[in-house]
């Protein structure tokens, strides 16, 4: 299997890259080999390449900073994975995307199953779905699969800020009134690994870990699995903070965004395991920083 990774140095796609790469002859490639928004740089790249799943781990993920640079969300995470199916489908590959919760307008209280309608409340999402829907509109080969909340070893996320605040006794606070799933990066990997057969329809699929949570419970985990590791912590509790006080934010986030991986489960034969489980394994094997 040859296998071409683009947004190399992500936190998702470096975690695939690293897993796959074992067994796969794997090709990555960041940022500095290529800017996917100048898109006929990316679709000359790919004409040059031979692949037989290409993996695109970029994205504008900045939520609030889509919001003020509207064209390049646009190009990153819509034009640019159109050209990456179409080049892809040419060659008779597939292309793995990731999508995201935040396509959910948040309202509902069960969790969200890929034939949910996606109402996104932000440019991210926005730009997000449109690019779902030009890699599922290219090919039915092509996955796009939802993540949210994805934490890993390659990338700091909100786990190790959380569990560096509280190494720096400064003030350890998250939103308790916001809902969704964590990812385990690596965990990715092993559940998609099963699509690398093309007889395995693509489309749409959730995946996170089981489970869910507020970004407090979230943070409040972590830190309590780096105190049981024997982390020094100046604090094992998380201060509550409302979403609707969250001033700095300027894009509207969904506020119940739990995605359900039935159809996933049904798909691999996997389930995935709790994302507490998860995120005790990181913490407990994580290379510990040095003191801010
Ligand atoms: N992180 C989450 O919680 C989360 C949640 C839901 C969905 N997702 C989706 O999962 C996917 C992977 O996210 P991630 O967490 O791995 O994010 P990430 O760590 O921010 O990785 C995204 C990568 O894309 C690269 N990139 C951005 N613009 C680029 C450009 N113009 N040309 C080349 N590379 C570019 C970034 O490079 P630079 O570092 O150089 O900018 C970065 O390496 C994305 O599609 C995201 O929307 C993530």
């Amino acid at each position: 299997m040859r296998i071409l990774v683009l947004g190399a140095r992500g936190r998702l796609a470096s975690a695939l890259a690293r897993a796959w790469s074992a067994s796969h002859d794997t090709v990555c490639m960041g940022r500095p080999q290529l800017d996917v928004a100048d898109i006929p740089a990316l679709r000359r790249l790919l004409e040059a390449h031979r692949f037989d799943l290409l993996v695109n781990g970029t994205g504008l993920t900045n939520v609030d900073a889509c919001e003020s640079r509207r064209d390049e969300a646009r190009t990153v995470n819509a034009l640019a994975p159109a050209a990456m199916a179409a080049a892809a489908r040419t060659q008779g590959a597939r292309l793995i995307h990731f999508g995201t919760d935040y396509v959910f307008d948040g309202e509902k209280r069960e969790p969200y199953t890929e034939g949910d309608p996606a109402r996104p409340l932000g440019w991210y999402g926005r730009t997000k779905l449109d690019g779902e829907l030009a890699v599922l509109a290219d090919s039915p080969a092509h996955l796009v699969v939802r993540v949210s909340w994805v934490f890993g070893p390659d990338k700091p996320a909100f786990p190790d800020q959380m569990i560096a605040r509280a190494r720096a006794g400064t003030d350890v606070a998250a939103i308790s009134d916001k809902f969704s799933s964590p990812t385990h990066a690596p965990d990715v990997a092993v559940w998609l690994a099963p699509f690398f057969d093309p007889r395995l329809p693509g489309g749409l699929f959730h995946a996170c870990n089981s489970g869910s949570c507020s970004w407090r419970e979230y943070g409040e985990w972590a830190l309590a699995c780096a105190a049981r590791r024997g982390i020094p912590l100046a604090t094992t509790s998380v201060r509550p903070q409302l979403l609707a006080d969250m001033k700095s934010f300027t894009a509207r986030r969904p506020v119940h965004s739990i995605l359900s991986t039935d159809k996933l489960a049904r798909t691999t034969g996997i389930s995935p395991r709790p994302w507490r489980d998860a995120l005790e394994e990181y913490i407990t094997n994580a290379p510990i920083p040095p003191a801010a």
